[in-house]
């Protein structure tokens, strides 16, 4: 038997190069060897942005996003969160063994009380719980997350233990982050430091037109130049040579870290060359976005055939819980 990988995806911002290269490549590549699941967590999006002029626009941009990426709906199961109905039943029980003192304490929450205080609502207080529902209603196996996400995969292993010691069950597993077997691509921005990121302000996306990806690179932090042969690259520079490791031919590459040992490496050529090395990277991924994003039809039969898949592993949850938990029912 596969084992279950279950990938929540937040419904909010759009796939930038790092996305694209590091965590969807992987994404892509898991979907043949686990049984995974992939849902766009809408209902989420509600505990800070609801906005319904917004809401179901940024479902289908992130929709179309994920299929274009490598998504194969045949292969993997790719659903909307709110197309679950068993979800919101499992989160109203999880909640009933859920204590506000825990809550209070998560590191997220304390977080949004900090920044928003005028909206704390209790599907704030309670998003760990709901992240627990959605994992929990496929008894998932294993859990692609980032290192912010953690403590909320640490309350899930505690709902399920939980769970299954106050009913004398074995039911839920206690569902492990997903190790990466390879080291994950790291793409970093252009803005001298770290990784490329949404929350950075420092991300090339998939939907940007070729003029706006020009205008980022040669944006790109650089320094004043080698001056002494094989002199250190620094940290800007090297943050350019790794994206070009990814997206530019290897002797396009080795040119330019030559002319930098020599000294003749002319920076606005370097990111001439990136930007276009970019651009037909991303090119071929965007017009493959906007395709989908307007075969309605096309997304339609996804969604539901996703909603389908999902609501069938779910029903298998639920109504085991509903049992365990002794709800019954006089028909
Ligand atoms: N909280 C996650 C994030 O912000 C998104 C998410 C919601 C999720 N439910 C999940 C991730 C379940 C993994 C599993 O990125």
């Amino acid at each position: 038997m596969k084992k279950t990988v279950l990938s929540g995806i937040r419904s909010t911002g759009n796939l930038h190069l790092g996305n694209y290269l590091g965590a969807l490549k992987n994404f892509t590549e898991m979907q043949y060897d686990y049984n995974c699941y992939f849902f766009i967590a809408d209902y989420h999006s509600l505990t800070t942005h609801p906005d319904p002029k917004t809401l179901h626009l940024n479902v289908h941009n992130v929709l179309a996003e994920y299929l274009a990426a490598g998504i194969d709906p045949e292969v993997a199961t790719i659903y909307v969160q709110s197309d679950l109905p068993q979800l919101p039943e499992l989160y109203l029980l999880l909640n009933m063994h859920a204590y506000i003192g825990e809550l209070e304490r998560t590191a997220s929450f304390k977080d949004k009380v900090r920044k928003h205080a005028e909206n704390v609502n209790a599907g704030l207080l309670t998003y760990p719980v709901l992240m627990a529902a959605d994992i929990l209603i496929h008894r998932a196996d294993y859990v692609p997350v980032g290192k912010d996400q953690d403590q909320h995969l640490e309350m899930t292993r505690k709902f399920a233990r939980r769970f299954n010691n106050l009913y004398g069950v074995e039911f839920f597993p206690e569902s492990q982050p997903f190790e990466e077997k390879k080291e994950m691509v790291k793409i970093p921005g252009l803005d001298g430091t770290g990784k490329m990121g949404k929350s950075e302000g420092n991300g090339i996306f998939l939907n940007d037109s070729d003029e706006a990806i020009r205008k980022k690179v040669m944006k790109a932090v650089t320094d004043s130049g080698p001056t002494v042969p094989d002199s250190p690259v620094s940290e800007g520079v090297q943050n350019i040579f790794t994206i070009m490791k990814y997206v530019s031919a290897p002797d396009t590459l080795a040119f330019f870290r030559e002319q930098y040992a020599n000294c003749s490496i002319r920076y606005g050529d370097l990111k001439k060359q990136l930007a276009e090395d970019i651009i037909q990277t991303i090119a071929p991924i965007r017009e493959r976005i906007n395709a989908i994003y307007h075969d309605e039809a096309y997304l339609a039969r996804v969604t539901r055939q996703g909603a389908e898949r999902a609501q069938a592993s779910a029903e298998k949850t639920i109504s085991a819980v509903r049992d365990i938990m002794g709800i019954r029912r006089f028909y």
